[in-house]
């Protein structure tokens, strides 16, 4: 029998330096100790009211688990590889301070479900903190977008110039994607926040404990309802992870557009010092690294997804060692969507448009040319003839550099009869944003609407 580990009663020889360096976690898992705590001492407050263990022996318990709690806080917890991981080394530092009783708190627990149960704290906690942080990048758009109201920039599609858009009406198609990455973290936390302890190995126990009272002590909605599947369960992380990245996934598109936006091709908008670095050779530079770092980390956290779903497909039932590998996908993921929800805030506060350069640009590209289609339609002409006629007049704007406004009334005429003084006031760009009324368009009041819109949902908490 190997005497320094809990599991080494049938074993004859001892483990090979070689496994036990190769199955060890506890560098990494380590870092829920305070939850595998938590949960330990939830666990025997219900085992001494189930009547499984004394008052004594719970108190016991509980005050050396609290004692190693300080120690962990503190950082003057010994962690030792030889005890594989996080649940193993504070089992045996209890043994330690308080002698064989420790050994009664793994009645009717497993560290299958102890895991299980520490993970799902772990990434509630995260959870409510990343869901914080949503919520006031959001404040930061909406407020952006109320201060900018005015600003008239080309939107894009395929990257070419296409219609006026109000800045403002940007700002807040990113809000929308911000609301469904908190609705779908939101979501998450629903399937996070169930207690699996009590499951045991896989099958369940034979104690009469109080599952109940775990979960309610610790804060959990409720209790998984078939112990294999919650032994084996990784979907709760799955689902964390794929919100995660749907939501850094729109931080990099919007940080692409930051960086875009900051070269002096574009020039609509500067960044603040203070979230930009320079470079070690070119002295003139001033470079958007925060915003190509939120980018770049946005990469890891697929790999992190891909490389979860991998682990899972295909293991049997129910709890297999590869669910170890869950942990370090998990735990960079957190840490990377945290500073970059933080970080995108800031850039979303601190980022100054150039109004003046926005609204020149939208005077390249013929950004009011479907507007000029959408008149000869008030006028009577079928849209795609409208749309025939307003292309053969920007191929000839094209040929003589000239702007649409620029072209003469009887110019005009000459290509459709259908062309009015009036349609002057149709080329505007001001004109071109505000005849957008429809719901969800770019027109004023609309953009108003969804502002005040967004105030009052994110003001109720909602989603
Ligand atoms: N370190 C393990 C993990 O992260 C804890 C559970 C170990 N269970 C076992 N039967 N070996 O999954």
């Amino acid at each position: 029998m190997i005497k320094d580990k809990p599991w080494g009663g049938r074993f004859q020889e001892s483990t090979s330096a070689l496994v036990e360096e190769f199955t060890c976690s506890v560098h990494f898992d380590c870092r829920l100790a305070l939850y595998d705590i938590a949960g330990s001492i939830a666990h025997a407050r219900m085992l001494k009211a189930c009547g499984l263990i004394t008052p004594e022996e719970a108190q016991n318990i509980i005050e050396g688990l609290e004692q190693i709690k300080k120690e962990i806080e503190q950082g003057l917890f010994k962690w030792r590889q030889d005890l594989e991981d996080v649940h193993m080394n504070i089992e045996m530092a209890l043994r330690e301070k308080i002698g064989p009783v420790a050994g009664k708190l793994h009645t009717a627990r497993s560290r299958n479900d102890q895991v299980a149960t520490d993970v799902r704290l772990f990434l509630r906690d995260i959870l409510d903190k990343a869901l914080d942080l949503l919520v006031s990048l959001r404040w930061a758009l909406v407020n952006k977008a109320e201060k900018t109201i005015g600003i008239i920039m080309p939107g894009f599609t395929h990257l070419q110039h296409a219609q006026p858009v109000l800045l403002a009406h940007h700002l807040m198609a990113y809000y929308e994607m911000f609301t469904r990455d908190t609705r779908r973290l939101r979501s998450a936390r629903q399937s996070v926040n169930i207690c699996p302890l009590g499951s045991a190995a896989l099958a369940g126990t034979p104690f009469p404990i109080d599952r109940h009272m775990v979960a309610q002590e610790l804060g959990f909605e409720g209790i998984t309802r078939n112990s294999m599947d919650a032994v084996a369960d990784r979907d709760f992380i799955l689902e964390f992870m794929f919100a995660a990245t749907t939501c850094l996934l729109h931080l990099s598109r919007l940080m692409e557009e930051f960086v875009l936006w900051m070269s002096p091709e574009f020039s609509f908008i500067d960044l603040p010092d203070s979230l930009c670095t320079g470079s070690s050779i070119m002295p003139q530079k001033k470079n958007p690294d925060v915003a190509e770092l939120i980018r770049g980390k946005s990469g890891r956290v697929v790999g992190n997804l891909l490389t979860l779903c991998t682990v899972i497909k295909g293991l049997p039932l129910t709890y297999n060692r590869d669910l170890q590998e869950d942990k370090e996908a998990l735990f960079d993921t957190c840490d990377t969507l945290l500073p970059c929800l933080r970080l995108a805030r800031d850039l979303i506060e601190g980022f100054r448009p150039h109004q003046e350069k926005m609204y020149q640009a939208c005077a390249e590209g013929f950004l009011t040319a479907t507007d000029l289609a959408d008149y000869l339609v008030t006028k009577g002409l079928p849209f795609r003839d409208a749309h025939h006629v307003v292309g053969k007049i920007v191929a000839y704007c094209l040929d003589r550099k000239i702007k649409l406004w620029e072209l003469p009334l009887e110019k005009f005429r000459e290509f459709s009869d259908l062309v009015e003084e009036d349609v002057y006031e149709w080329l505007t760009l001001e004109g071109s944003v505000a005849r957008r009324r429809v719901p969800g368009g770019t027109a004023p009041e609309r953009v108003k609407e969804a502002l005040e819109q967004a105030k009052k949902e994110l003001t109720e908490g909602r989603p």
